[in-house]
């Protein structure tokens, strides 16, 4: 069984700052960096640091060297990307002292990714295989299909939410990928608390499995028959960009290797939680060695509290 993304590739031009810029107002970073991000060449990566095997395709420009070193340096395949003649795409990306981000995005060669290419790219893969897509390209509607009339599992991470969204038919996603603002936004509903959304959605998408993100609280999984929440790992925050695409690459790669969906979940939070304490998203993202080594002294650590509780 292969992996094969479909997905953004884009040189994050990272800025450390006090507060956000307001309207109005010019400020002076603290810091600057470039790093390889996009939320799609951010999951391959994930996937591939979670031991899976993973093609990636979709289009970088002549500045392009980099991203496809970086993929190719974590182990991902990279014969099916092209090389258009529009530069990569960017994000610009503001980075609080809590670590939290706002971030605006160029797509640049991420929107040549034509209907035709999409063709091509699929005709490597068949039914069993899975394929995973963002929304930071063009014709994601189109793969979405495609995809799934080869009988593929078809994995939707739907960010940015955008227009283009609602060309999607995702009835045909075997598994969504959100975090609670893009599942409101979808299941169309104000409702508070994940169950409401995952209600919602359930209805919409029942085909969907579902896997919610909940910042601080954690995340939620729903396939329809149950519904379970993986709390978080506490860790000091540097830099949040890329954690959710660190949380889906993880997520996947258990899912693809037969672990458990709460076995999956737990791996996937764990990863995340290393990756919010390092700079940048591509190069925050942990290899499986150091996310198995923290989740067995975070187990170690609890048998101890445990043990000890008792003897008081
Ligand atoms: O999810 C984080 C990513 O979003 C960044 O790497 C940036 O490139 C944008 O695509």
């Amino acid at each position: 069984m292969n992996i094969l993304n479909i997905g953004s590739l884009n040189i994050d031009k990272t800025y450390s700052v006090e507060h956000y810029a307001e309207a109005g107002e010019t400020i002076q970073a603290k810091a600057y960096g470039e790093f390889c991000g996009g939320k799609g060449l951010n999951q391959s990566i994930a996937l591939a640091r979670a031991g899976a095997q993973v093609f990636h395709a979709g289009c970088v420009g002549p500045d392009g060297g980099i991203l496809l070193d970086a993929l190719a340096a974590a182990g991902v395949r990279t014969e099916l990307i092209r090389e258009s003649t529009e530069p990569s795409g960017h994000a610009v990306i503001q980075v609080n002292p809590e670590g939290q981000n706002k971030i605006t995005i160029f797509g640049g060669a991420n929107r040549n990714v034509t209907p035709a290419y999409i063709d091509e790219v699929l005709t490597h893969f068949g039914p069993g295989d899975i394929l995973l897509l963002q929304n930071e390209i063009s014709n994601v509607p189109y793969a979405i299909e495609k995809g799934r009339e080869k009988g593929m599992t078809v994995v939707f991470n739907p960010s940015p939410i955008n227009g283009d969204l609602e060309r999607c038919d995702l009835r045909l996603v075997d598994y969504l990928i959100l975090n609670e603002v893009e599942g409101r936004r979808l299941a169309g509903t104000d409702a508070e608390g994940a169950e409401g959304v995952v209600e919602k959605l359930g209805v919409k998408y029942p085909r969907a499995i579902l896997v919610l993100t909940l910042g601080s609280r954690g995340s939620c999984y729903a396939d329809g028959k149950v519904i379970f929440y993986q709390a978080i790992f506490p860790a000091k925050a540097v830099d949040t960009t890329g954690a959710g695409d660190t949380f889906t690459g993880y997520f996947l790669a258990g899912i693809a290797a037969g672990r458990a969906p709460a076995e999956a979940m737990e791996y996937a939070a764990m990863a995340s939680a290393i990756s919010v304490s390092r700079h940048g998203a591509a190069p925050g993202i942990p290899n499986c060695d150091e996310v198995c080594l923290e989740l067995a002294q975070w187990r170690k650590n609890s048998e101890n509290e445990k043990g000890e509780k008792k003897v008081r």
